[in-house]
């Protein structure tokens, strides 16, 4: 287990000042072409896991490549949350504050049986706009959010505290 976040460490690369001056990116492809460490991660998220998940709910896009092997391992479906106008509908939407604008993330809520267990994956938890907006899209529509799961969590941006009353587990927390 320490190996795998060892392994984090090393295959997250970071990229200053992209996609804009002051933001320090983290670029998963790295850990994404290592088979050994993807695998670890995806193995090691799934067995964090409590209790019985009905679906894996991934957002776009970076999300999506994490939600989906997640799902596989732990016998759940995949709920992908997309973003706006990319669902042929009827979708359900939830809109939320950018630094500039807002965007919008949608769903197909008739894959959403009511109270379905669902756990919500993205790769870096940043300030919590995208997974909150995930939390309260889903909830509306009847699904119960068990828990969320990021690979890294940037913890000077304070999305924990937005999702607050969830459990929150990741991999790698960067101060
Ligand atoms: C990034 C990242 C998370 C989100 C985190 O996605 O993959 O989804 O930002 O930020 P937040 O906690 O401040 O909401 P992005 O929207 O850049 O797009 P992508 O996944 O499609 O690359
Ligand atoms: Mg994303």
């Amino acid at each position: 287990r320490a190996d795998v976040l060892r392994r984090i460490d090393e295959l997250v690369r970071l990229v200053p000042d992209y996609p804009k001056p002051g933001v320090m990116f983290r670029d998963i492809t790295p850990l994404l072409a290592d088979a050994a460490a993807f695998a670890a991660v995806i193995a090691e998220i799934a067995a964090r896991v409590d209790g019985p998940v009905d679906l894996v709910a991934g957002m776009e896009a970076r999300g999506f490549l994490i939600a989906a092997p997640v799902a596989v391992a732990l016998g759940a479906g995949v709920l992908p949350v997309r973003k706006a106008g990319k669902l042929p509908g009827p979708t359900a939407a939830e809109s939320y504050d950018l630094e500039y604008g807002t965007a919008t993330i949608e769903i197909h809520p008739a894959t959403v049986p009511a109270g379905a267990r669902v756990l919500v994956i993205d790769d870096v938890l940043a300030t919590g706009g995208t997974a909150a907006a995930t939390v309260a899209l889903l909830e509306r529509c009847g699904a119960h959010v068990v828990g969320l799961s990021f690979l890294v969590e940037l913890e000077a941006l304070g999305g924990r505290e937005r999702l607050a009353g969830h459990p929150v587990d990741v991999l790698v927390a960067v101060p």
